[in-house]
């Protein structure tokens, strides 16, 4: 798959024919792609699914340093204010009365949301004779392959020399998975060849590495609209009142509607809700993220048992111990590496978790649907879960299985705040939760905010009902859980990130108890909602609600709602969907300005 360019093509070859070899390579490696599944050979074709995707000039600002789960109900907000939407096969076409000549463009996107599939369009869309023409030659290179060549000297400038006359487009595809550095300070510049184009795709946090000068334009991918989360359920089924079944169930919640912007939670929702409909679990289909996430672990399990059990006859006991003990390892590998940002995982990093290369991608089918193998280059392997939230997810699984299990080393290290506290070895439920919510809040950019949210939703009994033993022996009673609740009520969180405090209303969601929901929708339809005195979980959940509100609000006065200092401080997201924001706060200075209020100088009025 290494593209023939990094080695010289043998000079048997004229330039037209190893063109040609070049695009049947291309095409060979886009036509296919896999959405989840990674079993070699079994993909889709790209041309049968892509559905496209809603790509835009520029990028929001402010939002990199937030998780990106955060970023997409930003933009969910944003689609409204007047952006121009870019067809990838235009990436370099300027727009309708612009006459600039646009020769590096760079594309950010959170994890999952269609940055490669792009790619492997506008590639497989020039291979197959049917865009961008005038391009004599499209390059495509991926981090994730790139990473690999350590050992073995290949030059580009080789290539280059070769190149100087026609007209190339390189692709790099990837850049936040690239473990080289980028140094742009104090790297020798050339100007190898002033007329190549250049795309590079990036996760948003990456992309800040190349300086804007070296950039004529910045576009973001930004998944789904809700025109095509629609027209993708259509594509995958042709089922038509399954397909509605499907659309109506995810249109009423707001969670799942959101997170279906990324078409990687499309195919999980899609997964699920298929398998329940078809199977007569239409009563209970999945509301909360984590109900979801446990029902797509059931699913991938029962259909593993499934093609097992023809081939083999093991007792179902003895299967789910392998799965239990597989998807634990995966789970420790996922945390560990969750508290690192990483990842892309090779063969040294699941070792080190006690996985059986094997065992892992081969052995259980299960591993197939959630952890995908990148076969590569020089027979290294990349590994990686089919996506970030998998990752949280099943590191929130580990989690809690060491909570239950009283695993004390492991829980030592997630609880490090409580340990410094010198509490007891055996914590119990609430002061569980509490404290590692308190960990995640710490967080500047929340990368522990779904984890802990999961972690809440996995102390209800109904989902340690449908994972079934993985969790261990659980004893979530009623008043352990009403303590949670309460707890989760009168948090105090640190002021830093408003943001942060959103996330104990949506741990609060998780666990089911919609009251705090229900006041702030009673609160918003009543007239006299200055009188009304707000606590701050209530702030939370009313930031929340205003910021993804169809509605924009014309103007967010702080001082205009009853709450604390800290209760008003919590609104502040919401100006991220107000035309005009005053954000007084009356507070000792100090507390003040400690409110990191950079991520939401949007495109506000603020005073
Ligand atoms: C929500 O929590 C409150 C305690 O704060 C409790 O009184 C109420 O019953 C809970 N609601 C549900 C549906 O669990
Ligand atoms: C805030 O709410 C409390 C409790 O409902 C009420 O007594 C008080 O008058 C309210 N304050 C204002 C300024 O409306």
């Amino acid at each position: 798959r290494l593209p023939f360019i990094l080695h010289s093509p043998p000079s048997a070859l004229t330039w037209t024919e190893a063109l040609d070899e070049h695009k049947i390579s291309l095409r060979r490696r886009c036509e296919f792609v896999q959405e989840g599944s990674a079993a070699a050979g079994t993909g889709t074709p790209l041309n049968r699914i892509y559905t496209e995707l809603y790509i835009t000039q520029g990028t929001r600002e402010g939002v990199n340093t937030q998780h990106e789960v955060w970023q997409l109900e930003t933009t969910s907000k944003m689609e409204t204010l007047s952006d121009t939407s870019i067809k990838c096969q235009d990436i370099f076409k300027p727009l309708p009365g612009q006459d600039t000549h646009i020769r590096v463009v760079v594309t950010q996107g959170v994890a999952g949301i269609g940055k490669t599939f792009s790619v492997q369009k506008f590639t497989l869309d020039w291979a197959e004779g049917l865009e961008n023409q005038h391009v004599s030659l499209v390059v495509l290179l991926s981090f994730r392959e790139l990473n690999l060549i350590k050992d073995e000297r290949y030059s580009l400038l080789q290539l280059l020399r070769q190149l100087a006359i026609c007209k190339v487009v390189f692709i790099f595809d990837g850049l936040d998975e690239s473990r080289f550095l980028l140094d742009f300070q104090n790297s020798e510049v050339g100007n190898l060849l002033p007329s190549a184009l250049l795309w590079i795709t990036s996760r948003p946090a990456a992309a800040n590495q190349i300086p804007p000068t070296c950039v004529d334009r910045v576009t973001e991918v930004r998944g789904f609209t809700d025109l095509q989360k629609e027209e993708y359920f259509r594509r995958r089924s042709s089922d038509e009142e399954l397909c509605s079944s499907i659309i109506s169930h995810i249109k009423a919640s707001r969670s799942l509607h959101i997170m279906c912007q990324i078409p990687v939670f499309c195919w999980i929702t899609a997964t699920v809700l298929e398998h329940m409909l078809t199977t007569d679990q239409r009563g209970d289909l999945p509301k909360s993220l984590t109900d979801m996430y446990s029902h797509f672990l059931l699913v991938q399990t029962q259909r593993k048992k499934h093609k097992y059990d023809e081939r083999h006859d093991r007792s179902q006991q003895e299967l789910m111990e392998t799965d239990r003990e597989v998807l634990l390892k995966l789970g420790r590998l996922a945390f560990e590496h969750l508290e690192k940002g990483n990842l892309m995982f090779y063969q040294e990093d699941l070792e080190e978790c006690g996985l059986d290369v094997r065992e892992a991608s081969v052995y259980s089918g299960v591993c197939t649907e959630i952890f995908k193998t990148e076969c590569v280059l020089f027979q290294r392997k990349v590994y990686c879960f089919v996506h970030l939230s998998i990752q949280e997810f099943l590191a929130a699984v580990y989690i809690f299985h060491c909570f239950t299990n009283r695993n004390t080393e492991v829980l030592a290290r997630v609880m490090r705040t409580h340990k410094n506290k010198g509490v007891d070895k055996k914590p119990s439920l609430d002061i569980f939760l509490k404290t590692v919510l308190y960990e995640a809040l710490e967080s500047k950019n929340g990368h522990l905010d779904l984890f802990v949210r999961f972690l809440h939703g996995l102390s209800l009994e109904s989902n340690q009902k449908l994972l079934g033993g993985l969790l261990g022996p659980t004893e979530s009673r009623p008043e352990d859980i009403q303590r949670v609740i309460y707890n989760l009520k009168i948090r105090r969180a640190t002021l830093t990130s408003p943001d942060r405090s959103i996330n104990i209303f949506h741990c609060l969601m998780e666990m089911n108890n919609l009251s705090v929901h229900q006041d702030i929708q009673e609160f918003l339809k009543s007239e006299k909602r200055s009188k009304k005195k707000l606590s701050e979980i209530h702030c939370s959940a009313l930031a929340y609600m205003l910021q993804m509100s169809e509605e924009v609000l014309d103007e967010l006065d702080l001082k205009a709602y009853n709450s604390s200092f800290e209760g008003r401080a919590r609104l502040i997201p919401a100006v991220r969907n107000c035309r005009k924001a005053r954000l007084v706060l009356m507070s000792n200075q100090h507390y003040a300005n400690s409110v990191e209020l950079l991520p939401y100088l949007t495109p506000s009025e603020i005073q």
